[in-house]
């Protein structure tokens, strides 16, 4: 495995390599999860680039990203024995300069659900993963669907630009107690790893409602609220898969979405039908 710490550096050495390129960017303390879009990549392309990079720019100020978990060797080591064939380490330096352009999410669906707990996040998120498709310049760059609103607009950031990459959605993995991984579950203490399993068990009720067929999106999310109780709840929402809300369910073409507050740590979760 080659790493890289300068971007046109790397850009330089990619443009060499003529292979079909998977790429999937990170912000490192990789789990299960990240290794399952590693593994896709691997999968689906001849050659796989994996970047770890804590960028400043879609954290808001008083979030944590100097508290932002960091495991430099652990990660390395799981990306080698994983089979990546480029691991783009980068300093701030390297991807940002002074007075610079940047992209600006989308007025409405960048600024709704996480959006509105975290204005401006995914204007930093839109801006990062441009100049990395652009250093990496992919056939393929692999997402999770457990961040649910930064794959669609980044997919929409894809359309509206005309990029040529392809935006591969990969499911979410959980723990075995259900809750969805997440590099910030660290941050949980056992009883707030208690208290979060509600969400993915809310998750289920409203599976469980939906099979039924009789029930309203009101009142899918209503008993999701009440099963999430005493948690503070930043939503609960049913949308399409264009993210457009959706009065009734409409299988295959649902996704159900959760933000909390589990202590000082936002988790976010969703399901899609
Ligand atoms: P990060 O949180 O490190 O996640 C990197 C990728 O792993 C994202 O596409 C995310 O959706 C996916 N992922 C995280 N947890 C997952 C899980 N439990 N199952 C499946 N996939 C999971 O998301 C970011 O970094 C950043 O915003 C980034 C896109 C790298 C831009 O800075």
């Amino acid at each position: 495995m080659k790493i890289f710490t300068n971007s046109l550096v790397l850009k330089e050495y990619l443009q060499t390599v003529s292979l079909k390129i998977g790429f999937v960017p990170t912000m490192g303390a990789l789990h299960e999860g990240h290794l399952s879009l590693i593994k896709k990549a691997k999968e689906e392309n001849d050659f796989v680039v994996v970047s770890i990079f804590v960028n400043p720019t879609q954290f808001l100020k008083g979030e944590d990203l100097d508290a932002y978990p960091k495991k430099d060797a652990a990660d390395k080591k799981i990306c080698e024995l994983a089979g990546v064939d480029v691991l783009f380490l980068p300093n701030a330096e390297s991807i940002y300069g002074s007075d610079e352009v940047s992209l600006q999410a989308p007025h409405v669906r960048g600024y709704v659900l996480e959006g509105r707990s975290r204005p401006g996040h995914f204007s930093g998120v839109l801006t990062v993963v441009m100049k990395l498709l652009n250093i990496v310049n992919p056939h393929k760059a692999y997402f999770g669907k457990k961040d649910a609103q930064q794959l669609h607009l980044i997919t929409l950031m894809v359309k509206n630009l005309f990029m040529s990459v392809a935006i591969v959605p990969v499911d979410t993995v959980r723990e075995s107690d259900g809750l969805a991984m997440s590099s910030r579950n660290v941050y949980l203490s056992t009883k707030e790893h208690e208290e979060a399993l509600k969400i993915s068990k809310s998750l289920k009720i409203a599976t469980q409602l939906v099979m039924q067929k009789n029930f309203t999106s009101n009142e899918i999310k209503k008993a999701m609220r009440e099963t999430l109780t005493p948690l503070e709840v930043s939503y609960v929402e049913i949308l399409n898969r264009d993210f457009e809300l959706l009065e009734v369910v409409e299988l295959g073409n649902t996704i159900i979405l959760v933000e909390v507050l589990v202590g000082s740590t936002r988790l976010l979760d969703n399901l899609w039908l």
